[in-house]
């Protein structure tokens, strides 16, 4: 698998904007012996550039492109092209307003800032078509371009007359009658029905906004938006040459688009990560991260790119911390374990001005190559070069675990109105089945709920929260148990349907059976209310925030609650069901708890682990075919005894016994 066919190899590098510079030759210059000097092989030029590409409109300038690639490629640095999508010039926003976007006011915004344009403007797509196209004319064919980033950091919607428009178009596809859209969207209620198509408008906190339904629809109705213009920009750069690869950069725990449906139209997947190493519960980081990374691996179920970083510090979180020493290299390999073939920052270097210039950077206002920053970077290209042979461009190790993660799902949990309103938290409570995996150091996968979707490879599924069911996910899950795959599911699971009417049946919708159980009513707890939950082998769990009451038809009970008018009612069971098991969690379990049972269940199972060791807290392990990831987050320093001896790859030394400082990672290879 390779992902960038024009340089098959580990990418170092970043966000480059030299246009901040075009006055100082002498910056620009300095700025490649720089990046020569710290492993800098690729760089992404141009994502907010078009005010410099197009200074008035359909007058463009070039020339300063043309130089800055040709002095980078006789360097050997290569390019990441960026269409400039993401920002607009002053004067296009002035001569044609309506490129700018309407926000959920109804209000059209004034031109600032990024990502403030109309996906659906005419002439904001022609402009940009014709600058795209320009772009690829003259650079495609450069032997130093690689890889299209197009436009960056896609967000938001508009609520346009015209992207109104196509939202009522969506819909009429969607729902074919009025009649059926008012039945899907259970219009009865409070007088929503529409007896006209242009009644219809976007969610607004000045119109609709308890419409659940229309509140899902629309976010899939952004996605397509989102995805349809990636789309226009890919078909632009590409009608050119098809060669070279397309893709956007992706964000985390990102809400406003399905990932997984907009992954369709990239060629591969990348991602901005930004973990905030506090020196204070980093474990949790770490955790939060790798699942990200697992996430970005999943959506094409391929490697990925980290396509920005930062090489010491943010500036817009409420606290922006430095990185402790260690903490670049681990946080760079924890990429490339978990199956980045990149480590690139943003930014390369500081900006004089303005919102980025306290923002890390590999080179800051001093220009100097003697800072702490700098050597940090210079290490990892330093290790990625050594990764290159024995890595690339080899798959990432396949998983036998995989979360049911989807994007539809998420948002229906989170609209829903009921239990902890707002805390029902569909990516945390993701995460805190995840972390229980993590610290074993098991690789997990995540997949979601399109027709596509296929779980025949793995041995473990497990579905947190899963609310809503649709394209016959619960016929899959039957066949994945019935086949001898174990299940795992959570409370507030088979609810709703795909346009979030409640299924008229007993919960988990279809399922009953599998599981030998119903649930019957789900409870909420007071933040200071807790419940326990006591197991067939004696051990004690900890609920809280949910605890569902469930009725037994065949299951065996497996933990009991102790406390309240439920005290003894089943809160843990499992049911054989054909050749496999199915388990059901009625509650929200504690981190502690949670561990135990993963613990249980897949030493049971006996699933693969990165490698057989015992990993202290806060060190886990991750494998890419041969090599493996000891990664250390607990703050302390560790020690681990190795199955075998094993080679370290930096160092070169023979281990059997690895000794970790706090923030360092272990690279290891078998001996053979
Ligand atoms: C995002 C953007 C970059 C920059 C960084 C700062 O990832 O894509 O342009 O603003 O944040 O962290
Ligand atoms: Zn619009």
């Amino acid at each position: 698998m390779t992902l960038t066919p024009r340089f098959p190899h580990f990418l170092h590098g970043g966000d480059y904007n030299p246009d901040q510079w075009l006055s100082r030759p002498d910056i620009l210059e300095q700025d490649v012996q720089l990046m020569t000097k710290a492993g800098v092989n690729a760089v992404s030029l141009g994502i907010f550039s078009w005010a410099a590409l197009e200074p008035e409109e359909d007058h463009f300038s070039f020339s300063w492109l043309d130089q800055i690639i040709e002095r980078l490629w006789q360097s050997g640095i290569h390019v990441i092209l960026a269409t400039p999508s993401g920002a607009r010039p002053a004067w296009l926003a002035q001569k044609y307003p309506e490129v700018l976007r309407v926000g959920e006011d109804f209000t059209r915004n004034h031109f600032g800032g990024r990502h403030n344009h109309c996906p659906t403007s005419p002439v904001y797509r022609q402009k940009v078509q014709k600058i795209d196209t320009l772009l690829a004319q003259r650079y495609a064919n450069h032997p130093s371009v690689i890889l299209w980033h197009i436009s960056n950091e896609f967000s938001g919607d508009c609520r346009c007359p015209l992207c109104q428009a196509r939202f009522r178009a969506f819909l009429q596809e969607r729902y074919g009658t009025l009649d059926e859209l008012n039945r899907a969207w259970c219009t009865g209620f409070w007088s929503m029905s529409y007896s006209d198509w242009s009644q219809i408008e976007p969610p607004s906190p000045r119109g609709q906004m308890s419409n659940l339904s229309l509140l899902l629809d629309w976010r899939r109705f952004s996605t397509k938006q989102c995805k349809d213009f990636i789309a226009f920009e890919k078909a632009t750069v590409q009608a050119v040459c098809p060669d070279i690869p397309c893709t956007t950069n992706l964000m985390e725990r990102f809400w406003d688009y399905d990932y997984f449906d907009l992954a369709e139209v990239l060629d591969l997947v990348s991602w901005d990560s930004y973990p905030a190493w506090t020196g204070k519960d980093d474990e949790k980081v770490a955790c939060e991260f790798a699942m990200n990374h697992d996430m970005m691996r999943s959506l094409k179920d391929q490697p990925f790119l980290m396509m920005e970083s930062t090489p010491s510090n943010v500036n817009w979180k409420a606290v922006n911390k430095l990185k402790r020493p260690g903490a670049h290299l681990l946080s760079s390999m924890q990429a490339v374990a978990h199956g980045s073939q990149s480590v690139l920052y943003f930014q390369w270097r500081q900006s004089r001005g303005n919102a980025e210039m306290f923002h890390g950077a590999v080179v800051s206002h001093s220009g100097r190559d003697d800072t702490r920053v700098f050597q940090d970077v210079a290490q990892v290209g330093h290790v990625l070069k050594s990764l290159d042979s024995v890595l690339y461009p080899q798959q990432v190790q396949k998983s036998e675990i995989c979360i049911l993660y989807d994007w539809n799902c998420r948002w229906a949990v989170e609209y829903a109105q009921t239990g902890l309103n707002g805390q029902m938290d569909y990516h945390g409570r993701a995460m805190a089945h995840y972390h229980s995996l993590w610290r074993l150091g098991l690789p997990v996968d995540f997949r979601d709920m399109r027709k596509q979707t296929d779980f025949s490879r793995y041995r473990l599924i497990i579905c947190p929260q899963t609310y809503l069911f649709m394209n016959d996910i619960e016929k899959k899950l039957r066949e994945f148990v019935g086949n001898g795959g174990v299940l795992v599911i959570t409370y507030f699971s088979g609810i709703a349907d795909a346009t979030n009417l409640a299924f008229l049946s007993d919960a988990p919708h279809d399922l009953t059976d599998v599981f030998g159980l119903r649930e019957t009513e789900m409870d909420a707890l007071y933040p200071d209310e807790e419940n326990q939950i006591r197991m067939e082998d004696g051990s004690l769990y900890k609920a809280y925030g949910i605890c569902s009451l469930l009725a037994p038809e065949g299951c065996s009970v497996k933990g009991v609650y102790t406390k309240d008018f439920y005290a003894g009612t089943p809160a843990i069971a499992s049911h054989v069901y054909q050749s496999g098991e199915a388990w059901y969690i009625g509650a929200r379990l504690d981190q502690t708890s949670l561990d135990d049972f993963y613990a249980k269940l897949t030493g049971k199972l006996q699933l693969t682990r990165a490698i057989n060791a015992l990993l202290p807290h806060g060190v886990t392990a991750h494998r890419r075919g041969d090599t493996v990831f000891i990664e250390n987050y607990s703050g302390l320093p560790a020690s681990i005894d190795l199955p075998g001896t094993w080679s370290d790859l930096i160092t070169h030394a023979e281990v059997q016994h690895l000794d970790l400082e706090p923030f360092q990672v272990r690279i290891l290879h078998p001996e053979t």
